[in-house]
């Protein structure tokens, strides 16, 4: 079976267009003249139009002073007009990471990335703001019926952004998760013994159909740029066939639309958490 994403994401902002709440806004840091950063900010945008958000860009380029960009995120922190932070990474400037993690308001934190919310994530069974792409492979699992309680997951990537929440999220639903990383041995072994494969590596054909048990499902994360300019995942189907034998999601169409919806929906987190703190003052 194919995994395709459209379905679940238009579910997602449906549910969404449905709520009620003012126009939001999104903070975007983004880093000047890299080409997969400028499709992602157009991708943003045409998504954010969908429940009615607008985007503020904030561009970062090498002669971005660190001071400059240190001082904008302090201001949209305390902008309340401004209901959600996203910071894109990498940045060509040279960023103090633990001071990123740690100075977005993690009310406003999109992505799940500050220590905050990352920590009450991992020491709890808490999912409040979940790193998107995480949450969007968990939910295409959910959307198919694919069972994870008591199934190996296999999670290739171990990124704080990807491949990390993904196996805090398996585990929290019962699932029993493997991950892997540049210094695994033998992970056609591993791959072979796993009912879920989740691949966040950004290589082309790191793994194939073929070694892939019957049944299995694969959810492939990754985005890879092909010599004629299209997009790839790191998974390599040998035939179409392979759909009858095994579950798996394409690339484009897969978890990438969901991953912008699971935005909208953080972002209407994120207001939702500013608003209710703003009442109970
Ligand atoms: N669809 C979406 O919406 C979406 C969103 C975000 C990211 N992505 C894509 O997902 C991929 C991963 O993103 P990321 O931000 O997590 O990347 P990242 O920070 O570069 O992490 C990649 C991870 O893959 C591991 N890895 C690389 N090569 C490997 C190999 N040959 N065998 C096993 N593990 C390997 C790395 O291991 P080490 O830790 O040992 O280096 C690292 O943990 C990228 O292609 C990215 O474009 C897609």
């Amino acid at each position: 079976m194919l995994l395709k994403g459209k379905e679940l994401a238009d579910k997602i902002v449906k549910k969404l267009q449905n709520e009620n709440f003012p126009p939001l806004t999104l903070a975007v840091f983004h880093p000047v003249g890299d080409g997969a950063a400028e499709s992602y900010l157009k991708m943003k945008e045409r998504w954010l139009k969908k429940i009615n958000a607008a985007i503020r860009v904030y561009p970062v380029s090498q002669s971005t002073p660190l001071v400059k960009f240190y001082e904008q995120l302090e201001e949209v922190n305390n902008d309340p007009s401004v209901h959600g932070i996203m910071v894109e990474l990498p940045l060509p400037i040279e960023v103090n990471y633990w001071n990123l993690h740690t100075k977005i308001k993690p009310k406003k934190d999109v992505d799940g990335i500050t220590f905050h919310n990352q920590g009450e994530f991992f020491a709890t069974i808490t999912e409040k703001i979940v790193p998107c792409t995480s949450v969007a492979s968990i939910r295409l699992l959910e959307h198919y019926d694919i069972p994870m309680v008591g199934k190996h997951a296999f999670v290739i990537g171990r990124s704080n952004i990807v491949g990390l929440p993904l196996f805090k999220l398996f585990l929290n639903r019962n699932a029993t998760p493997t991950i892997a990383h540049r210094h695994t041995f033998d992970m056609k072994t591993l791959v072979k013994n796993s009912d879920i494969i989740a691949i966040a590596a950004g290589k082309k054909d790191l793994i194939n159909s073929s070694d892939v048990k019957d049944g299995a499902t694969v959810i492939d994360i990754g985005i890879n740029m092909k010599d004629d300019g299209s997009i790839c995942g790191d998974f390599n189907v040998t035939s179409e066939s392979e759909k009858e034998r095994i579950n798996y999601s394409p690339v484009p169409g897969g978890v990438g639309v969901v991953t912008n919806a699971v935005m909208l929906e953080n972002l209407y987190k994120c207001y939702k958490m500013q608003h209710l703190a703003s009442q109970s003052r």
